[in-house]
């Protein structure tokens, strides 16, 4: 059973990922980590942090001579900006007049349900592990996942559908237009349509003129994926159910698409299906013309692409902050600032790669076992041999 947690505050010494289930004998590449990590802190929008920060992976366990030895597999993100903030935020009781507080809760983050919560008079706790930076460490993971994944000839990337009011018109983007746009080694908005992303560009300005922040749209595309990963079997087994809960577990994500699920609820039947023939496709005889369905019926993938969408909404940290109420004198202020991004929507995207990623490899490993690399691929062939001759 592939299972993994993090640790860490956004301005604590380190982050910290651990990832247990993965077979042995996975050759593990660092750039490839240090690379999915990067392009999680790119976008045009991001807060100052990103440009003092580069995380790399740093890989203390169950990693060794390049590959996994199938024992737990941990992994420690330094924050760069750890020496600005260990004496505000020390492990020890250090000096309360240097503790950096948060004193009226910002509405949209988590600073005011988890102080009563956790019953803090400010928030400054809240947001340390609250926050997005979090987001970083399932990078990490993830990209472990997707190194898994692709031994089975599966790839999993996003691209950015819309930002604000900017959207792609086409939003069927084929995988070949989204394969380069993870290829970029400068990340704008990584929209695949040049034109929209400029628009996208815009809109991102405008928020930025204002004091205001901007949301938008996400598409996490798997490409590759056999027919029968996940079950109807039991609710909690249902593939899409995974996925959704997945990538709603993302800060700032607040909906969740499958396929054109929303447009499917007001649509004909006749124009949502996906008629079926045979004619020849990766891994079974079967065809589909049309991939309304995103990829998976009755919670098991069907062998097209598995295509997810996740709906961001505006950052709430503002540069012209909204009304609030000091914690301590309940009288009304302006929402606490601190220094923030104003769109996230591209690096979004990347840590909603790594929660498929991660759904995806679990899913693939409940149904084709195995400790080492070698069992695994074993399964996983003579499962493509049975569906081939179906
Ligand atoms: C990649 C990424 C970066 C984010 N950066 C910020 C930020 O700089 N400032 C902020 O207020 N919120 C940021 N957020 C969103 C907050 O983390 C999120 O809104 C907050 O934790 C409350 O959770 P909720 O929006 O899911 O309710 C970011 C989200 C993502 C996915």
């Amino acid at each position: 059973m592939l299972r993994y947690y993090t640790a860490g505050e956004s301005h604590g010494e380190a982050l910290v990922a651990f990832l247990s289930g993965i077979p042995a004998g996975l050759k593990i590449e660092q750039a490839f980590l240090d690379r999915e990590l990067w392009r999680r802190q790119q976008g045009y929008g991001r807060g100052g942090r990103m440009k003092i920060e580069r995380d790399t992976a740093h890989i203390l366990s169950g990693v060794h001579h390049g590959v996994t030895i199938g024992s737990p597999i941990s992994v420690l993100l330094e924050n760069k900006d750890w020496k600005n903030w260990q004496d505000s935020l020390p492990v020890g009781e250090g000096d309360p007049a240097k503790h950096k507080a948060v004193k009226s809760p910002r509405p949209g983050h988590a600073d005011l349900a988890g102080a009563l919560k956790y019953n803090f008079p400010e928030a400054r706790y809240i947001l340390e592990r609250a926050s997005a930076r979090e987001s970083a460490a399932r990078v990490a993971v993830g990209a472990i996942a997707k190194l898994l994944l692709c031994e089975l000839g599966i790839q999993v990337l996003s691209h950015v559908v819309s930002v604000g009011s900017a959207s792609l018109t086409d939003v069927d983007v084929p995988w070949d237009k989204i394969v380069p746009v993870s290829q970029r080694d400068e990340i704008l908005l990584s929209c695949a349509d040049p034109e929209t992303e400029q628009k996208m560009k815009e809109e991102v300005d405008k928020a930025l003129r204002s004091g205001d922040s901007v949301g938008g749209i996400f598409e996490v595309v798997a490409h590759g994926v056999p027919p029968g990963l996940g079950t109807y079997a039991q609710w909690d087994e249902r593939l899409d159910g995974l996925l959704a809960g997945a990538v709603m577990s993302l800060q700032a994500v607040k909906a969740v698409e499958i396929g054109i699920g929303v447009a499917a609820a007001s649509s004909p039947g006749s124009a949502v299906h996906d008629e079926i023939g045979y004619e020849g496709r990766a891994h079974t005889g079967f065809s589909r013309r049309s991939n309304h369905a995103g990829g998976i019926e009755g919670g098991i993938s069907n062998g097209e692409e598995i295509r997810v969408r996740g709906y961001l909404k505006p950052i709430s940290t503002l540069r012209r902050p909204l009304q609030s109420v000091d914690f301590a004198t309940r009288e009304p202020v302006k929402a606490a600032y601190e220094r923030s991004d104003v769109c996230v929507v591209p690096a979004a995207g990347v840590a909603a790669e790594a929660m498929v990623a991660l759904t995806l490899a679990r899913c693939a490993l409940e149904k084709f076992g195995g400790d080492s690399m070698g069992e695994l691929l074993r399964n996983y062939q003579g499962y493509c041999q049975q569906i081939k001759n179906f």
